[in-house]
């Protein structure tokens, strides 16, 4: 039998972070402050960290038509292509609330259309991307590449070979 193994660190507080993470959490957690949500009231933020220092903020936008909306992380990825291309994106950091006047941050984990985007700007970087999320534990949950969370993904290779 075969088997695939996710390797992926766990922090059980924000204070164990390591502080560029904990900054960029903070950053996620502002996002969240400015998502637009008023159908699920599931509050998102998420903020990419780049490699010439700068931090892209991405929250959900939600719309009465729902499938028109987007969630906070390709609100910020596609951000990011559009503002710094080229660039390299490093981590990314998510985080949700259900209220925001009590921005208590609950579990949140990219939903399976955000994977497969974030999986296809590290593969055109061919640089790992590591994505921070907080699990329902309440603990931090580092994974050192977001292809890892798409095993078996579909990708232009299946395209072109
Ligand atoms: N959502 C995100 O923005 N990111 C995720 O990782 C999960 C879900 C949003 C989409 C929608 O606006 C709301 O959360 C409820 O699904």
């Amino acid at each position: 039998m075969a088997e695939i193994i996710l390797s992926y660190q766990e922090y059980p507080t924000k204070q164990d972070l390591p502080p560029h993470l904990q900054t960029l959490l903070d950053q996620a957690q502002e996002a969240c402050n400015k998502a637009y949500a008023p159908y699920s009231h599931f509050y998102v933020g998420a903020a990419v960290a780049l490699a010439n220092g700068e931090i892209m903020q991405g929250c959900n936008q939600e719309n009465s038509a729902l499938p028109a909306g987007l969630c906070a992380e390709r609100t910020a990825f596609y951000a990011t292509g559009v503002q710094h291309p080229g660039v390299l994106i490093q981590s990314v950091a998510i985080t949700a609330c259900r209220d925001k006047t009590n921005p208590e941050p609950v579990a949140v984990t990219p939903c399976g259309g955000c994977r497969q985007v974030m999986m296809e700007f590290e593969e055109r970087q061919k640089s790992p991307i590591q994505l921070l999320m907080h699990s329902f534990s309440g603990s931090y949950l580092l994974i050192p590449s977001v292809t890892s969370l798409l095993p078996f993904n579909f990708s232009q290779q299946h395209m072109t070979h």
